[in-house]
């Protein structure tokens, strides 16, 4: 796949097939995704996969937020996965002060980043991925005893593409409202 077509037939798959994601499937997204770009080359993130679904279940009961669909998303997918980052390491200098008024910004920048090229990797090699970002943050770090010093970013969603559900692009704004000239 061509890198114009990754990028706009990628979509968010909320719905997947019971198909289990091949380990080595996911090995070789996370080898891609590490190519993403990163501050100084740090390479903060980092991923957690959950495919056993008594944890998956805890998830769901326990740590996402009233009003989403996400519930129903991390039931329906074979793997879940935990974006996480190493702190104090993207954006800082040597002794722990921020190198910018972005402060700890930089980490967030650089895990999107990571989570992109993770999803365009997953849809280049035929995965379905989405993003969540509405949950228990703290409280799901706590249940999945993050390794110390790393914070926990986002839940990525991942398995094979339910084929009955057709994917259509929600409506992107136009280049002339994106792009400013000086
Ligand atoms: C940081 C971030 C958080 C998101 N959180 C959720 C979420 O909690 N639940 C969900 O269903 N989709 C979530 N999404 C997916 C967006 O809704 C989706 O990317 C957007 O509607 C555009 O659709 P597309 O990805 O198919 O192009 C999130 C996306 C991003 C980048």
């Amino acid at each position: 796949m061509d890198a114009q077509t990754c990028i706009l037939t990628r979509r968010s798959v909320r719905k997947f097939t019971q198909e289990p994601v091949d380990h080595t499937l996911l090995e070789q997204v996370i080898s891609l995704a590490a190519y993403a770009p990163s501050w100084k080359n740090t390479q903060i993130s980092r991923y957690i996969a959950i495919e056993d679904p008594t944890v998956q279940q805890a998830i769901i009961d326990r740590f996402c937020l009233p009003g989403s669909n996400n519930p129903a998303i991390i039931a329906s997918a074979p793997l879940l996965v935990a974006q996480t980052f190493v702190k104090a390491r993207c954006g800082f200098e040597r002794d722990g002060t921020y190198t910018t008024d972005r402060g700890e910004g930089w980490q967030y920048y650089d895990c999107g980043i990571a989570a992109q090229t993770f999803c365009l990797a997953a849809h280049d090699l035929g995965l379905g991925t989405v993003i969540m970002g509405v949950f228990d943050r703290k409280g799901l770090e706590e249940y999945l005893q993050l390794p110390e010093g790393q914070e926990l970013m986002a839940l990525i969603a991942v398995g094979h593409p339910d084929p009955s559900v057709t994917l259509t692009a929600p409506k992107r704004k136009e280049t002339d409202v994106l792009l400013s000239w000086r």
